[in-house]
């Protein structure tokens, strides 16, 4: 077994933020140790690496280049569920090298609690060129759930044989998994960024793509969903505005980092998606993270979410000063998802690396007429 990570390396940072985020959500200290070390062994040889050397390899995973990103996933009368998004064995050789051994780390970690790698299995050819291109090959998160058994996805590249290829390679990959309507339902997009997978034995596995809106206006955004049954253009916007503090009545131009969507599908005869995801790079139309903060404390009470495990976990992750920095919270996120109430998530920031001084004001959506 490798040695445990010890010291300011990218292992024994994440691994600690890690363990402190288990311990605000509740989970045991037995199950939360067991999920930082298989954190730690997925991704592989970086974690020893000092954080007095710079990155890697500029992972676009996080904006300072840390291949680790945690979220927190609140619903209403429930506690939040935390999750690690990570890149297995990070910058290790070339992107080939470093691919096939995610690959093998991602089978690792769903041997280690049973999880079937099917549907992966199906497609990975397709995501797994011997010359993979583009910013990132191989995604994979946990939901630390308790029970000492976490959930597993997948994320893939659509554009790792080229960005002119990545309609096809979607719709071949939807092909292979049975979703034959599924890319014909999508909004249009600038950019195809994801594909991701559900692995294992969720209750309802998804298959999830992610579409990028550049120059978003924030009165289009109601357009972005697919799904039946999904949020109104009126909750969607609410959300929106709120999110980039955006006044009411006024209509903004997302001109720095795009607006994501995420449609998600679960029956694959379905010819519409069953869930849709508003993600909004709140880093980049925000001063600081107080800010961004305050923003998250009036949205998550609408929906029925109490924001002090929030507050709590910024705490957890770093001491500084929210308002020393911004991109801490990296995105938030409105989750509907067919059969469930509204969810809303926080991207969290491990800053391994970097903090990133506040934005010069004016830091809103650009003012359109
Ligand atoms: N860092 C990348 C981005 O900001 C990718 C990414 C990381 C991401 N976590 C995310 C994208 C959560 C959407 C949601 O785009």
């Amino acid at each position: 077994m490798p040695p445990r990570p010890v010291g300011r390396t990218v292992g024994g940072h994440t691994a600690r933020q890690l363990l402190a985020l288990c311990e605000l959500v509740g989970l045991d200290t037995g199950e939360s140790a067991e999920y930082a070390r298989a954190l730690t062994d997925a991704l592989g040889p970086v974690v020893h690496r000092s954080l007095d050397l710079p990155p890697a390899v500029p992972t676009f995973l996080s904006d300072d280049h840390t291949p680790v990103e945690f979220s927190l996933s609140f619903s209403p009368g429930a506690g939040p569920f935390l999750r690690v998004l990570f890149e297995p064995s990070s910058g290790f050789g070339t992107p080939a090298e470093s691919s096939r051994l995610g690959l093998r780390a991602l089978h690792t970690l769903a041997r280690r609690w049973s999880i079937s790698t099917e549907k992966l299995d199906l497609i990975q050819d397709l995501f797994l060129p011997d010359d993979p291109r583009g910013a990132f090959t191989l995604w994979a998160a946990l939901e630390l759930i308790p029970g000492g058994a976490p959930r597993l996805k997948a994320y893939l590249n659509p554009a790792a044989s080229g960005p002119d290829r990545a309609e096809a390679t979607l719709r071949e990959a939807l092909h292979r998994l049975g979703h034959h309507r599924a890319y014909d339902s999508l909004p249009p997009a600038d950019r195809l960024l994801f594909l991701a997978l559900d692995l294992g034995g969720w209750e309802t596995p998804r298959l999830k793509l992610y579409t990028a809106h550049h120059r978003l206006r924030a009165s289009a955004v109601g357009a972005l969903n697919r799904m039946t049954d999904g949020p109104s253009p009126a909750e969607t916007e609410a959300f929106l505005y709120t999110a980039a503090g955006l006044p009411a009545g006024h209509d903004g131009l997302f001109d720095r980092r795009p607006v994501l969507a995420c449609h998600s599908f679960t029956d694959p005869e379905a010819d519409r998606p069953s869930g849709f995801t508003l993600h909004v790079p709140v880093r980049d139309y925000a001063h600081d993270d107080r800010e961004v903060l305050g923003r998250a404390e009036k949205l998550l009470p609408r929906y029925g979410i109490a924001p002090d495990v929030l507050r709590d976990a910024l705490g957890a992750l770093t001491p500084r000063r929210l308002e020393d920095g911004v991109g801490l919270i990296a995105y938030l996120a409105m989750v509907h998802q067919q059969g469930h109430a509204p969810r809303l998530t926080a991207y969290l920031s491990s800053e391994a690396y970097r903090v990133r001084p506040p934005n010069e004001r004016p830091t809103g959506p650009r003012p359109v007429l």
